[in-house]
């Protein structure tokens, strides 16, 4: 149904984010703007849900004939127990981002691999490169699903080498920690940790001279908007790629889920970036 105005009535089909916290997310203002846009008679909530009602909340959405759902920290893997089916994708990256009711069926997959792919391919082609990702966490997981779907060569480091060989295993990449970065080539890299993130926006993962072997740096850290890494990348004159796409991305690939549509991604980042920069 097509309405002019975002007016909620009674045919608006609802989306929710599942997550704790969820009071600081920006998917209702990226959402609903796009929805409005399109003149879809959606909503999108947020419902802070907490971990011994995970099961409960999951049960609301077929109870209560949600339409789809974003799950977010720290529900991600929690949920899968009590969805119908769980794609591949989810599966392999080993937790659920997205939830579509397919008329009563809750079926679960993972679009954060879209989210860093699109962001990165906005810049610079993925196949055929070498990227080398830092960090070995639920994120990390997902950036190396995609850009092995996409073709391009993953060198996983972290700071725990253990994590860092479970992933390389897994995904069958070369693995390593944080000083083996002085020792390999890359042409692109990939910030997945948490250093850099406000209030510890002084710090970046790698130093100038180790990023300037580099032609691309994606950080998926966007508080701040450009991080400390982002600044040496510029200043190297390398690609840089800002972790807020990826969150755009990761929320464009599960809307068209949800609607069958193909939102204004443009229209969605300007609006998160407008929120950040007055509350940064
Ligand atoms: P997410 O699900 O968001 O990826 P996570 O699963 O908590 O988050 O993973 C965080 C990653 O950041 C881990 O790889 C962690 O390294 P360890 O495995 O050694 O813990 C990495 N990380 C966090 N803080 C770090 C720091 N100060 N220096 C280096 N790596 C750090």
């Amino acid at each position: 149904m097509q309405l002019r105005e975002n007016q909620i009535n009674g045919s608006t089909q609802l989306i929710v984010l599942i997550g704790n916290p969820v009071s600081h997310s920006m998917s209702p203002l990226m959402h609903n703007v796009a929805f409005k846009q399109l003149g879809l008679n959606y909503c999108y909530l947020c419902c802070q849900v907490f971990e011994n009602q995970v099961e409960a909340a999951v049960n609301g959405l077929r109870a209560l004939n949600i339409k789809g759902a974003n799950v977010t920290v720290p529900h991600k893997q929690a949920v899968i127990p009590f969805l119908d089916e769980v794609d591949e994708t989810a599966n392999i990256i080993g937790s659920v981002n997205t939830i579509i009711n397919k008329n009563g069926k809750l079926s679960g997959t993972n679009t954060d691999w879209i989210g860093a792919t699109d962001s990165l391919e906005e810049h610079i082609p993925i196949h055929g490169k070498t990227i080398i990702v830092v960090g070995a966490g639920g994120s990390s997981r997902a950036i190396i699903y995609g850009i092995k779907k996409r073709g391009g060569k993953v060198i996983v480091l972290n700071r725990t080498l253990s994590k860092a060989e479970e992933l390389g295993k897994l995904f069958q990449c070369d693995f390593g920690t944080l000083a083996d970065i002085d020792n390999i080539q890359g042409d692109i890299l990939i910030n997945t940790t948490s250093v850099g993130m406000t209030p510890n926006h002084q710090q970046s993962i790698v130093t100038e001279k180790q990023l300037a072997k580099f032609q691309c740096v994606f950080d998926i850290v966007y508080n701040p908007l450009e991080t400390q890494l982002l600044k040496l990348g510029k200043k190297l004159n390398l690609k840089v790629v800002p972790g807020l796409k990826m969150l755009i991305y990761q929320g464009a690939g599960a809307f068209k889920l949800w609607t069958g549509q193909q939102p204004d991604t443009e229209l969605m980042y300007q609006t998160a970036l407008n929120y950040l920069q007055k509350e940064q």
